[in-house]
C-alpha cells in the first residue's frame, strides 16, 4: 500500500488536484450544513486521511457544536493528527482508528447525515466499487448527502458514468458532479439518499485497498 502519510504533502501545493478536490469537498459540506440550519447533523467520514475536509469547515464555523463527526482510519500517525486538530478547536469529532472495510466499524455510527467517501473509489476492485455504493444506503438515513471521489488518471479507468449509474440505482439523486480537467483530472460527486432505512449487515466486508 502507499505511504498515505506522505500522500498528504500534496495538500501543500495549493495547484495540486488534491487541493482542489478538498476545496470542492469543503464547499458540498458547507452547503449540506447550510441546507440544514440548526438541525443536529451526524457525519461519517471512511478512510478519512487527518480529516482536514471536514474539520477544516467545522473550524469556521459558529454552529459546529450541532455536528457530531466520526472519522473512520487506520492510520495512527494520521489519526493523532486529526485527534489533534479536532481537540484544539472543541469540536465534537471522534476518531476511530479502525478498518473502514469492515461493516462492523459501523456499529452504532449509521446511519449518518453526512457521508464522506473521499479518496476511496480509485483504490479499490472494481468489485467492490460496485458493491459499496450499493450498500451505500445502508450508511445513510433518508435525505443524507453522500460526497464520493474518483479521478480519472491514466492509472484508473474512468467508471465515474457507472459509478454515477450505480449510485441512481442504489436510490440516491445527484446534487453534483464536478471534474478538474487539467492535471491528474480529479473528480467527485455529490448524492442525497431518498430512500427509506436499510440495514447494515454488520458481518460483512465492504471493501480492501488495493493500492
Ligand atoms: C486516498 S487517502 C484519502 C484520505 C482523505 N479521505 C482525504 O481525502 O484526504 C485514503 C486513506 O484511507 C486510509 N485507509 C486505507 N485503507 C483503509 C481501511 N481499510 N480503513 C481505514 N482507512 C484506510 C489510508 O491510510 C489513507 O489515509
Amino acid at each position: 500500500m502507499r505511504d498515505y502519510v506522505s500522500w498528504h504533502d500534496a495538500y501543500d501545493d495549493p495547484g495540486s488536484a488534491l487541493s482542489w478536490r478538498l476545496s470542492r469537498v469543503r464547499h458540498h459540506i458547507t452547503a449540506t450544513l447550510n441546507g440544514r440550519p440548526g438541525e443536529p447533523i451526524t457525519a461519517v467520514s471512511l478512510c478519512a486521511g487527518d480529516g482536514r475536509d471536514l474539520i477544516g469547515v467545522l473550524s469556521a464555523r459558529p454552529d459546529a457544536d450541532r455536528v457530531e463527526g466520526v472519522l473512520v482510519k487506520l492510520s495512527p500517525e494520521l489519526a493523532a493528527r486529526a485527534r489533534a486538530a479536532a481537540g484544539e478547536r472543541g469540536l465534537r469529532i471522534r476518531v476511530l482508528t479502525a478498518d473502514a472495510g469492515a461493516a462492523a466499524t459501523y456499529a452504532g455510527l449509521v446511519p449518518a447525515d453526512l457521508v464522506l467517501m473521499v479518496g476511496v473509489f480509485g483504490n479499490i476492485t472494481d468489485g467492490d466499487l460496485e458493491e459499496l455504493i450499493r450498500a451505500a444506503p445502508a450508511f445513510c438515513r433518508s435525505g443524507a448527502t453522500l460526497v464520493w471521489s474518483r479521478g480519472r488518471d491514466d492509472d484508473i479507468r474512468d467508471l465515474n458514468d457507472a459509478v454515477r449509474g450505480w449510485f441512481a440505482e442504489a436510490g440516491f439523486s445527484e446534487l453534483a458532479y464536478e471534474t478538474m480537467e487539467d492535471g491528474e483530472k480529479a473528480a467527485l460527486g455529490v448524492v442525497r439518499y431518498d430512500g427509506g432505512p436499510v440495514p447494515m449487515d454488520f458481518a460483512r466486508r465492504l471493501f480492501s485497498f488495493v493500492r
